[in-house]
C-alpha cells in the first residue's frame, strides 16, 4: 500500500487524514431496496453470496442508486459455518437456524478447520468482479464476523437472549471455548487476507453480539481471540475497522483488541465515545437504523448532530449505528448523504 494521499475520502478518514466525512451505511445492498427485491424472487440470500457475478451485482446496486463512499462486498458473516462443519438455513422471518449447534467437546473437535481460499473463493471471485465494476470509483470493503459473534451463533445455534449456552462453554469449558475460538479465528483472518489479496481496500470486523458479555468476560475470553484476528487482518496493509453493537461498557477494550477505526452504535453519543477512545483511532458511526423511518426534518437534525458531536475532526466515517431495515424508505438515505456532504464543521 502506498503511503501517499488517497484520493477517496474514505481510505483518508480510515488513516485520519484531513478529509470531507465519508459516508456508508452496514447493510447497504438488500431488502429495503425494490432490485434487491425483485432478484430475491428469482434467488435464495444463499444463491446470491455464493454466486460470484450476482454478489457482484447486488454490491453495486446502492453504488448506482446513492452517492456513496464506499461500497461493501455482499456476503454473510455466517458463511465459513459450513466448511467449519456447522450446516444453517435461513429461516423465514426467523433469521438464522443452525441444526446441530456446538454444545460439546466432542463437538468442537469434529470443527474442520479449512482454507477459505478454497472454500469461501467465491467471495474473493465477487471481490476480483467488484472491483472490476466499480472502475475506482469508491473502495471496497471486506468484511467477516468476529470470533465471538461466530462462534456462539454455532452454540446457541441462532439468535439469542442470554447466550446461555456460549457462556456456559466459557465458564465450564475453557478449554473448549479457546479451541472453538482458535479453529474460528484462524479461519476468519485468512479469509480477510484472501479478501485483500482479491482487491478489498479496507476490511471490517463486525462483533454484533458483543454487547452480552461483561468487560471481565469479554477481556478473558474474547479479547485475545479477536486481537489476533485484527493482528492478521492490519498485516495486510488495509485499514480495519471494528464494529460492535452494545458496546458502551466495552469500548476501550475494543480499541486494545485492535483497528484501526472503532465502529460505534447509536446507544453512546459520539463523542463520549470517541472522547473514551482517544485521538488515535478514527471513529464510525452512529445514526440510529431506526431514524431512517423518521421525517426527514428529524432525521436531518439527528444527522447533524452526529456530524456535530464529530466536530469535523479526521477520522470520522458518517454511517448508522448498525445495520439498514428492511421497511427503510431508500430516499432517507437521499437526506442522510446530502446532509452530510452539506456540513461544514
Ligand atoms: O452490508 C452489506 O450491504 C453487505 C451485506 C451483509 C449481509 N450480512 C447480507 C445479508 C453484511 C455486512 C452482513 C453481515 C451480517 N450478517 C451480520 C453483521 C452485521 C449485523 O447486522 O449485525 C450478521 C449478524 C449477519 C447474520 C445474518 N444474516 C442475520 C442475522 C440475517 C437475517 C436477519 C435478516 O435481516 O433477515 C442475515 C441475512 C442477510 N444477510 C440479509 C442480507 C442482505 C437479509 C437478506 C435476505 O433475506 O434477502
Amino acid at each position: 500500500m502506498a503511503k501517499t494521499a488517497t484520493k477517496h475520502r474514505f481510505l483518508r478518514a480510515c488513516k485520519r487524514q484531513k478529509s470531507n466525512t465519508p459516508v456508508w451505511f452496514m447493510r447497504q445492498a438488500g431488502r429495503y431496496m425494490e432490485v434487491y427485491r425483485k432478484l430475491r424472487e428469482k434467488h435464495t440470500l444463499l444463491e446470491l453470496c455464493r454466486d460470484p457475478e450476482l454478489a457482484c451485482e447486488v454490491t453495486m446496486q446502492p453504488i448506482r442508486r446513492f452517492d456513496l463512499d464506499a461500497a461493501i462486498i455482499f456476503s454473510d458473516i455466517l458463511l465459513p459455518l459450513e466448511p467449519l462443519g456447522v450446516p444453517f438455513e435461513f429461516a423465514k422471518g426467523e433469521g438464522p437456524v443452525i441444526a446441530r449447534p456446538l454444545r460439546t467437546k466432542e463437538d468442537v473437535d469434529r470443527l474442520r478447520a479449512f482454507d477459505p481460499r478454497e472454500e469461501l473463493g467465491y467471495v474473493h471471485e465477487a471481490i476480483r468482479l467488484t472491483v472490476r465494476a466499480l472502475e475506482g470509483r469508491v473502495p471496497l470493503i471486506g468484511f467477516c464476523g468476529a470470533p465471538f459473534t461466530l462462534a456462539s451463533y454455532m452454540i446457541e445455534g441462532g439468535s439469542s437472549r442470554n447466550y446461555l449456552h456460549a457462556k456456559r462453554m466459557m465458564y465450564h469449558q475453557p478449554e473448549t471455548w479457546n479451541k472453538l475460538m482458535e479453529t474460528v479465528s484462524g479461519v476468519l483472518a485468512a479469509h480477510l487476507e484472501a479478501q485483500v489479496e482479491a482487491g478489498a481496500e479496507a476490511l471490517q470486523v463486525f462483533d454484533s453480539w458483543v454487547g452480552a458479555l461483561s468487560p471481565e468476560d469479554y477481556r478473558e475470553f474474547v479479547l485475545p481471540h479477536s486481537r489476533a484476528v485484527l493482528a492478521r487482518a492490519r498485516a495486510t496493509g488495509v485499514p480495519v475497522i471494528h464494529f460492535g453493537t452494545g458496546t458502551a461498557g466495552t469500548l476501550e477494550l475494543l480499541k486494545e483488541a485492535g483497528g484501526d477505526v472503532i465502529g460505534v452504535d447509536w446507544r453512546i453519543p459520539l463523542d463520549e465515545a470517541w472522547r473514551r477512545l482517544g485521538n488515535d483511532v478514527g471513529v464510525q458511526g452512529n445514526l440510529d437504523s431506526v431514524l431512517l423511518m423518521a421525517p426527514a426534518e428529524l432525521l436531518r437534525k439527528r444527522v447533524l448532530d452526529v456530524l456535530q458531536r464529530a466536530g469535523g475532526r479526521p477520522g470520522h466515517i458518517f454511517n448508522l449505528g448498525h445495520g439498514i431495515l428492511p421497511e427503510t424508505p431508500p430516499e432517507s438515505l437521499d437526506v442522510v448523504i446530502e446532509t452530510v456532504r452539506a456540513f461544514k464543521p
